[in-house]
């Protein structure tokens, strides 16, 4: 028993030993990075957010990769700050009582980390969806469920002069398999990906159809049915946000879908999933 107790943990040491040294023997040689491109995206965006957001505490490092005032040392941490940027269980940086990021400044050091390790391909604008449904069988009581979509193809246009015509023939396609709620391995994503969307759509379309300042209409289609859905619209900073919602799921015969989820799921929404949906889309202006 202690025996491979001792065994066990040699394995792990084994592993984590294996992991740092891969991880200092240079992992450039292992995944060449697109340095050319990351670096534009460091001078023109990331250095002057890292320079009025982080180097005040961080230059505490006086050498080392954390000090964070280079493209190299961001470079190699850029790993280790989208983990606390985004973190959940450890300490959010920058710090509660530090002057925090706003989305658009958090969605650069994503930009930074893709256009570095997918330099290949096209560089793609941040858009995030996010929608909620309702559980619960009164009203009053009943209590939301957020998830979003990890795979949507986007086409926004980038010629705009006023922010607003980013939306001019904006068209999104969702992979509805790619329904992501608690994280990618949680069960409320296994249930709605293999017991709903199957029995529902495969694919999302959603087209704007006109805009204003303030409004934008977007055709969806699902399950081969289409209508429309009024969004408001609201610039905040950087980042352009659509809310609106879909009133009515029934429009789009999600009845076979409903019932599929409530035979693995009903029990724990007291059989009742609402029928309308809230969505919400954010998209970062770069101009
Ligand atoms: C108010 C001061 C403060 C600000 C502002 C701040 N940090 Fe930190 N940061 C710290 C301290 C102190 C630590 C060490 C303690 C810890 O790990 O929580 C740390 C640790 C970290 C670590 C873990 C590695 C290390 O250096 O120890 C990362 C990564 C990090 N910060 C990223 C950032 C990023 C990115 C920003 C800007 C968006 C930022 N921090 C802004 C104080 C700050």
């Amino acid at each position: 028993m202690l025996c491979n107790k001792l065994k066990y943990i040699s394995v792990i040491l084994v592993l984590f030993f294996t992991a740092i040294s891969c991880i200092s023997e240079s992992a450039d040689n292992l995944f060449p990075t697109n340095d050319v491109e990351a670096n534009i995206v460091y001078e023109t965006e990331l250095k002057s957010v890292i320079e009025s957001k982080c180097i005040s505490c961080h230059s505490y490092h006086l050498e080392g990769s954390n000090r964070y005032d280079t493209f190299d040392k961001t470079k190699s941490s850029i790993g280790q700050m989208l983990e606390r940027i985004n973190a959940v269980s450890n300490i959010v940086m920058p710090p509660d009582e530090s002057p925090q990021l706003t989305e658009g400044e958090k969605l650069i050091f994503q930009e930074f980390f893709d256009v570095l390790n997918n330099g290949s391909e096209p560089v793609v604008l941040p858009f995030k969806l996010t929608w909620t449904a309702y559980k619960y069988a009164i009203f009053e009581e009943r209590g939301g469920v957020s998830g979003t979509f990890e795979d949507i193809q986007y086409v926004l246009n980038q010629e705009y002069e006023e922010p607003i015509d980013i939306l001019k023939d904006a068209e999104i396609r969702i992979n509805t398999a790619s329904v992501n709620i608690d994280g990618l391995e949680g069960v409320r994503t296994m249930n709605v990906g293999t017991q709903f969307f199957p029995f529902f759509t495969s694919q999302i379309k959603g087209k704007v159809s006109s805009y204003t300042q303030d409004i934008a209409v977007i055709s969806f289609e699902m399950n081969g049915i289409e209508q429309e859905v009024i969004f408001d619209v609201i610039i905040e900073e950087d980042i352009l946000k659509l809310t609106g919602t879909i009133d009515d799921m029934s429009f789009f015969e999600w009845d076979e879908a409903y019932n599929q989820l409530e035979t693995v799921c009903g029990e724990f929404h007291e059989n009742m999933v609402w029928p309308d949906i809230d969505l919400e889309a954010e998209i970062l202006l770069t101009k």
